[in-house]
């Protein structure tokens, strides 16, 4: 490479772009290379086969990253060699050209397959503004990054990343509450995933108004992202969130249903409402404190008249069997003689003017300082605080506004941060703050109570937040559309790492319809995190509040959702050690079919792996479905479909349209009011004939507590082998005993009357089943009537549960 093409590329004036330019020198090192051009160092680093990053920089150092990556570089065989023009790096799963002219970047599979590849300006600057800018491949799509409305594929869309406090957003706005710079991209040729760690504002570009790349850029800061290739995208996802780590289990009732308004008040209307749902016979675990709970919205107080007793009002809820979640937000108010403000003061834990002088804007409570949660000082204080909340006997938390948000929602760029040490303005620091206040609410819970699992929602984050919290769609609002959009939503956030998301059920601004809610309810308990909320001055917005048709149907699919939690609960066990959504996007297992991604089809979903769930508008009576291959059941009746094609699907409101796929197997529970209420110890596993089988593991524990840390566990796989008409329940590991008694063998789909169980022959029972209770006729016409499915004859063995292996043969 000559000095003039190279300096032709160049450009000192900072309004122009200039590249990366010629590497001038490198050296390998134990986990990759480094070296630099005239104005950028760089480094490639191996993580694992699968994983290299990609640093550049124009500082003399790379920055630190200190809070979305948790894993560091693993012992990972690779070889080095050059030629003239090239380095090539490769390890088992890639190989990675490098351009020594350009430091053009090209990732190959171990086959030799294109993965990916940067334009030739590669990776580039405009004054302190960076990009990497990627040549697309044939067929491409881009999916993810995480909370972001749109279409499932991305492609021709650009996506902001700066976290806003964005009320009643539209379901094509952009940027909402949470950043997670993780996107993956799937062509003819395979699939990657690239995560670009940088706190900055950022910006994906997917072919927005350009037809020659893709890019994804930042503000300033350095280039650093990870390539991340496996063979399958759930392994893709898998590797991001062994790099940024994986959701904690929660505790059990945080997976019932969970009622929330803006606000329960005072503490007679928070009983009534909890008593509503043991007087409706609806299931529920928890009920909400919004901000009202405050004395003049100030964190850390109980308005007195409000809530003249919070202790003993908590301690009357647990009676019912509702745990309590109240809201913390981030703004203290500015008021002499409250002593979180003095102290905050007096401790230098707020965010200053580079000045010193505090940094104070305007939210619920008026004028308001900020605590400065990027300094694990503050993050100790506030966890300390925290008691306030946990001895009146607060169970859970809700990081609200932690954008930050403020009146006028346009923050000074001056504002300083200590980004652990390092110091940073708000340009760098804003769209890690909110996931700094959810680490700080999970380990003031953890200090404050040892013994419990933290629960922590949160309506701000970063890559990584899933270590840290749940997460809400934020601020969406009562119409059909907005519900399908949370559904994608939630479904990105899945593909992102994010497994413990959900939406207001319901919406939380506007008034929902009767149909809307009754539909939002039955798709929100296929949603990992099922809660129902609405804004201030709305109408009543409980289950009962639509009347008796939308009552009912709520009550049948909370009660579902209660039923299946045997399944739910086993599979954020799964998803805690694997990192893979529990509402995944078709795209997880079938990236490669072009159909799941057409406008029609792409908010279905697979929820714990076994539904497919179809969601449909509150109005319709009919809708497309499509049915990627394999053999698929209708829920409610065990109607039989066979794949590959769309079919024509009745949705009447009162069923919701879901499939089973075939192969699949999952566990049911009998009915409880809440997940500490016992069960009738049945456990229901429920088998679909299909040509390829699956396992599942089953998990219990005590549903709180850290001791299944310990062993205190119960858990065994559950594998159906079709070929061999098989199936085996392995012998269960942990210390655990099972809280079952009982096995309820449900046959779906099987032909034969007998089975042998371990050895043994065993008759089968026949028997109409149904998933859902019959809706009363309130109105006598018949034409009024609300369908009614149950599956006839279906095959059942009870058999005693025990923890040895059970081994079930001749299933045909
Ligand atoms: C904004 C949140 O998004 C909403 O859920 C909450 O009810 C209000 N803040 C009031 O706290």
């Amino acid at each position: 490479m000559n000095a003039t093409s190279t300096a032709a590329k160049t450009s000192k004036n900072s309004a122009r772009n200039s590249t990366f330019g010629e590497i001038l020198e490198w050296k390998s090192n134990r986990t990759g290379l480094e070296g630099r051009s005239k104005r950028s160092i760089f480094k490639i680093t191996v993580y694992q086969d699968g994983i290299i990053r990609v640093q550049a920089s124009r500082m003399e150092n790379f920055e630190p990253n200190p809070y979305s990556v948790v894993s560091s570089p693993e012992q990972t065989a690779f070889k080095l060699e050059e030629s003239q023009e090239k380095l090539i790096l490769k390890t088992n799963l890639l190989k990675l050209e490098i351009d020594l002219a350009s430091f053009r970047l090209s990732f190959y599979d171990q086959s030799g397959k294109l993965l990916n590849q940067d334009d030739s300006l590669g990776i580039s600057w405009i004054g302190t503004e960076v990009s990497n800018y990627k040549e697309v491949q044939l067929n491409e799509k881009f999916l993810g990054l995480g909370e972001k409305t749109g279409n499932l594929n991305r492609f021709g869309k650009a996506y902001t990343n700066w976290n806003t406090d964005y009320f009643a957003y539209g379901v094509g706005d952009d940027p909402l509450y949470m950043s997670i710079p993780f996107f993956l991209g799937v062509h003819d040729q395979g699939a990657y995933g690239i995560f670009f760690d940088n706190t900055h504002k950022t910006v994906f570009n997917f072919g927005a108004s350009t037809n020659r790349f893709i890019y994804y850029s930042a503000e300033d800061g350095d280039m650093d992202y990870y390539f991340i290739h496996q063979p399958s995208m759930a392994e893709i996802i898998s590797a991001y969130t062994w790099l940024t780590g994986r959701m904690q289990m929660p505790p059990k009732w945080a997976l019932g249903f969970q009622q929330c308004r803006y606000s329960y008040y005072p503490e007679s209307e928070v009983y009534a409402v909890a008593q509503g749902f043991r007087d409706k016979k609806m299931p529920a675990d928890v009920i909400y404190l919004d901000i009202h709970h405050m004395e003049a919205y100030k964190v850390f107080t109980f308005d007195g008249e409000k809530f003249p007793n919070p202790k003993a009002m908590i301690a009357r809820l647990k009676e019912k069997g509702f745990k309590v979640v109240v809201i913390m937000d981030p703004g203290i108010k500015t008021q002499k003689g409250y002593r979180p403000y003095e102290e905050g003061l007096e401790n230098g834990l707020f965010v200053n003017y580079p000045d010193g002088k505090t940094y104070e804007a305007q939210v619920w409570p008026g004028w308001c300082a900020f605590p400065d949660f990027t300094k694990a000082e503050t993050r100790t204080w506030w966890a300390e605080e925290m008691a306030f909340y946990t001895e009146a006997g607060v169970d859970g938390f809700w990081t609200d506004m932690n954008e930050p948000a403020s009146w006028g929602q346009f923050t000074p760029n001056l504002i300083e941060f200590d980004y652990e040490g390092e110091g940073a303005s708000h340009r760098k620091a804003r769209n890690i703050y909110g996931m700094q206040m959810a680490r700080s609410a999970q380990e003031g819970s953890a200090f404050q109570n040892p013994e419990k699992r933290p629960f922590v929602l949160t309506r701000s984050g970063f890559a990584g937040i899933q270590r840290y919290a749940a997460a809400w769609t934020g601020d969406n609002v009562a119409s059909e559309e907005h519900m399908l959009a949370g559904i994608r939503l939630v479904n990105s956030l899945g593909l992102s790492g994010v497994s413990f998301a959900g939406y207001d059920v319901g919406g939380f601004a506007g008034e929902a319809s009767k149909s809307l809610f009754a539909r939002w309810m039955s798709i929100g308990a296929f949603a990992p995190f099922y809660r129902a909320h609405s804004m201030i001055n709305t109408n009543d917005s409980e289950p009962w509040a639509f009347g008796e048709e939308v009552e009912e149907i709520s009550r049948n699919y909370m009660k579902l959702r209660y039923k299946l939690l045997p399944t739910i609960y086993s599979k954020f066990y799964s998803s805690s050690i694997t990192g893979l959504p529990i509402s995944a996007s078709l795209a997880v297992a079938y990236s490669q079919d072009e159909m799941i991604y057409q406008s029609a089809y792409q908010n279905e979903y697979l929820f714990c792996d076994a539904f497919l769930v179809a969601p449909v508008e509150s109005h319709k009576e009919i809708t497309k479905v499509y049915l990627p291959q394999g053999k698929w059941y209708y829920l409610y009746s065990d109607q039989k479909h066979q794949g590959n094609k769309v079919i024509y699907q009745d949705c009447p409101l009162n069923y919701l349209p879901i499939y089973v796929k075939g192969g699949q197997v999952f566990t049911m529970q009998s009915d409880i009011t809440h997940t500490e209420e016992n069960t009738d110890g049945i456990l229901s596993i429920h088998v679909y004939q299909g040509e390829t089988g699956s396992e599942f593991i089953h998990y219990e524990d005590a549903g709180e507590g850290l001791n299944y840390l310990e062993g205190d566990f119960h858990q065994r796989k559950i594998h159906y082998k079709p070929e061999q008409q098989l199936l085996i329940l392995e012998e269960a590991t942990g210390s655990r005993k099972s809280d079952f008694h009982t096995i309820r063998l449900f046959l779906h789909s099987f032909e034969s009357d007998s089975i042998e169980v371990n050895g043994e022959k065993e008759a089968l029972q026949t028997r109409n089943y149904a998933f859902l209770e019959r809706l009363t006729e309130f109105d006598p016409l018949p034409e009024h009537n609300h369908p009614y499915f149950e599956i006839t004859n279906l095959r059942i063995l009870e058999l005693p549960y025990t923890s040895e292996e059970i081994v079930i043969t001749s299933l045909i």
